[in-house]
């Protein structure tokens, strides 16, 4: 036959395999988000993502032990407040539903897993939008760097060991390393949502923290047309001392996460959004495709494509089957 070279022999059992495989997801690379809902007497599902809930105070608590146990690196946490208002006034307080539940997490925890808090104001405006308004209605983006430099310090004050500029407003990263450093929370690291995209797979998201934009976020998230523009992104929020750089969603975007993790000398993210989840689950539900053998496939996608590190609604479940997928 005179063929020399035959990649199947790599294929022919198991653990050749195994052995020769490039990309391994570790559970500790993984970074749970958990949904907080103020004043909330029982956890309540959102629809579309099958085993995600808002959180009560005390199912958080438990949460956060499952996350230990699972042996996952991190949590994220967004916070529902009971109180909105335009200028997002529940996200500066010491006392509120987001500082509180990083006080639990990180008084449970410790330093066992990495405490992130997500520092945007959409889950804490009247309107919705990650900014304030001026008085014609459009994102105040200097006005709300002041709001964010704030909110990191309470963030930080509250034992978080990294924030998520999910803002995409510009010069956030540096407004809140300047706000953080000068509060002496040196360690505290950014994680910086650079390449966030106006997204279509944010929907079962909104309900999730019940969002109440009005509009859409196409004058501060990217168009999913553009590359260049998420190099520039990058560029700029590792000048302003971006520790991790996140692309967001994961899928749709695989392109830019592999451009980015080669542009930079720092650690890649990726957030697999709650559309993105709720696909695979629908698809799986109606019996179309084998359901965790979709979720390592996307994860070990993610990670080829560069993550270091992953957000997904998947970490609990997938620390299991990843340490299954080892043995
Ligand atoms: C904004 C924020 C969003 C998500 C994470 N942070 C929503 C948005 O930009 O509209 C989406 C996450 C998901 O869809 O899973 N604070």
């Amino acid at each position: 036959m005179g063929i020399i070279e035959r990649p199947r022999r790599l294929r022919s059992t198991a653990k050749l395999r195994a052995m020769v495989r490039d990309t391994n997801v570790a559970p500790s690379s993984l970074i749970l988000p958990v949904f907080i809902r103020e004043g909330l007497a029982t956890p309540k599902p959102i629809s579309g993502m099958p085993g995600v809930v808002q959180h009560t105070k005390e199912s958080f608590k438990s949460e956060i032990d499952r996350a230990l146990n699972a042996g996952i690196g991190g949590v994220m946490i967004f916070g529902i407040p009971q109180m909105r208002d335009a200028l997002g006034t529940e996200a500066l307080n010491p006392n509120g539903v987001l500082s509180s539940a990083i006080r639990d997490a990180r008084n449970i925890a410790g330093d066992e897993l990495v405490i992130a808090a997500d520092l945007c104001l959409d889950e804490f405006t009247s309107h919705g939008h990650c900014g304030i308004l001026d008085t014609q209605g459009s994102i105040d983006n200097d006005a709300t760097l002041k709001i964010y430099g704030q909110m990191a310090q309470v963030l930080a004050q509250s034992g978080a060991h990294m924030v998520g500029t999910s803002g995409m407003m510009d010069g956030q990263v540096g407004v809140v390393r300047e706000a953080l450093d000068s509060a002496n929370f040196n360690d505290v690291l950014i994680l910086a949502y650079a390449a966030k995209f106006a997204s279509a797979f944010y929907g079962p998201f909104r309900e999730a923290v019940e969002s109440e934009l009005e509009g859409d976020r196409n004058t501060y998230q990217q168009d999913p047309g553009n590359i260049k523009e998420s190099m520039r992104e990058v560029r700029l929020d590792v000048a302003e001392g971006a520790d991790i750089i996140m692309v967001k969603p994961s899928l749709a975007y695989l392109d830019i996460l592999y451009a980015t993790s080669l542009a930079v000398d720092v650690p890649t993210a990726s957030y697999i959004v709650s559309g993105e989840m709720a696909m695979l689950e629908a698809a799986a539900a109606q019996g179309s495709i084998d359901r965790e053998r979709a979720i390592l496939e996307v994860l070990s996608s993610v990670k080829r494509a560069g993550a270091s590190v992953i957000c997904t609604y998947w970490a609990l479940e997938a620390a299991g089957l990843l340490k299954k997928n080892f043995a």
